[in-house]
């Protein structure tokens, strides 16, 4: 088969990276790509966005399949356009990714359906917004409708703070149109667990958890990032966590989808937060979470090609998921300043001591092949993944690994995976 990805960060070379160890694979060509992805993949200069581009190369190089990585191609609707030049495509249609592109369909949904989910109210004028949050109690949670890059999430511990966050948001436009229309929801606390899911328009099958660690400081400070690090699969994702989830969250969600008539292939990854009063849905995303992906996949004994094709033809109740009996920990290694402002283009040092390590992985996510090398050409700049028969030893073979490599202005979090110490305390 001859693939072809969509994106261009470390969760697409993890998809590639699985891509090929498919033997149905013949070729995979990535657009745009990255560093890494071409040292596996044929890049080709093509952006996510420029759908009739991305078409006409599927169609002249006789793609057998396309995989959408990233959100705004799939809520843009690339499916739909790839679909309708005949060409076979993994990811939800547009109609479906709506369950990402616009948190007010989600909460919506899960309200129409009973998804245990926080209450919550939809805005689509500052006024009224304001008008609610002068009686509402705090801290509250303010999300922009739309896609921003994982940043449209404010949490506010007073009103004035919350008048700031509406004035941003839908006055301002601090993430352009993603904030025509806002969601007002209660906070929750609790531990947050990722859930990523295969889904063919009626059956689910889950993957392993994993939890991501969106803050860009230790000690989740700082500010929202697209995800410092993860690890996989999470202590606290419990059998019990498990079954309470396939049945009142999983299976429902997709039933709802096609109940609402939009059919569901492709990822849900549920964004989970396991409360006091049961594990509820934080959010929903319409494809793989990255750096959820550089963990989950590493660890999947199925032939992923096999299962994404299972989506695309209805079959996925044939299949089950199966994965390693151990552990895996990403770090990820930033440019100091993300996600604010960093600078780009240092050279990266020592990617080959990655070579032959099995178990090991260098997920590039921002770099760029230079005459001079490989460079840092983005705020998240590689994903760095070791694999341990204990979640204690992945840890501390990625924290290892994570010195192998350098470049100027390097960061990474030192705590990834700190919440596994105090799961196993005493043990
Ligand atoms: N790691 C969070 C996300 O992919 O949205």
């Amino acid at each position: 088969m001859k693939i072809l990805i969509v994106g261009s960060g470390g969760r697409e070379h993890a998809i590639a990276a699985s891509a090929a160890k498919s033997d149905r694979v013949r070729q995979i060509y990535c657009a745009p790509g990255n560093a890494g992805i071409g040292q596996i993949a044929e890049c080709v200069p093509i952006g996510a966005m420029e759908f009739e581009k991305l078409v006409a190369f599927a169609k002249e190089k006789e793609i057998d399949m396309v995989i959408v990585g990233m959100d705004d191609p799939l809520v843009g609707g690339l499916v739909d356009e790839m679909e309708a030049a005949g060409i076979r495509t993994f990811g939800p249609r547009k109609n479906a990714a709506v369950l990402e592109g616009s948190k007010a369909f989600s909460k919506d949904l899960m309200k129409k359906y009973g998804i245990p989910t926080a209450a919550y109210e939809n805005f689509d004028n500052a006024q009224d917004a304001v008008a609610y949050l002068e009686k509402a109690q705090f801290p509250i949670v303010l999300k922009a409708d739309g896609l921003a890059l994982g940043k449209g999430v404010l949490i506010c511990r007073n009103l004035e703070e919350a008048k700031d966050g509406v004035r941003s948001i839908m006055l301002d436009k601090q993430f352009g149109s993603a904030g025509n229309k806002l969601v007002v929801e209660q906070f929750m606390t609790g531990r947050e667990v990722s859930v990523l899911s295969f889904v063919d328009g009626k059956t689910i099958r889950t993957m392993t958890s994993a939890q991501d660690h969106k803050r860009a400081m230790d000690g989740d400070k700082g500010l929202n990032t697209g995800g410092m690090g993860t690890f996989s699969p999470s202590p606290f994702y419990t059998k019990e966590v498990d079954e309470f989830c396939q049945k009142n969250i999983y299976q429902p969600t997709v039933d709802a989808m096609a109940a609402e008539g939009r059919e569901f292939k492709g990822i849900i990854f549920f964004g989970l937060m396991l409360t006091e009063d049961g594990p509820k849905v934080l959010e929903y995303n319409a494809r793989f979470g990255d750096p959820e992906a550089q963990v989950v996949l590493p660890r999947m004994k199925n032939d992923m090609i096999e299962v994404m094709e299972a989506c695309i033809d209805g079959r996925l109740g044939e299949l089950d998921l199966q994965f390693e009996d151990n552990a895996a920990v990403c770090v990820v290694l930033a440019s100091d300043g993300y996600p604010v402002k960093y600078e780009k283009g240092y050279l990266i040092r020592g990617l080959e001591n990655f070579d032959g390590k099995d178990g090991y992985y260098c997920f590039h996510a921002g770099t760029k092949q230079t005459e001079a090398g490989i460079v840092t050409n983005g705020g998240r700049v590689l994903g760095i993944t070791a694999k341990g028969s204990s979640l204690k030893e992945a840890r501390a073979n990625a924290y290892q690994a994570a010195e192998w490599v350098d470049f100027d202005n390097k960061y990474m979090r030192h705590d990834i995976g700190k919440a596994i110490d105090e799961a196993y305390k005493g043990k």
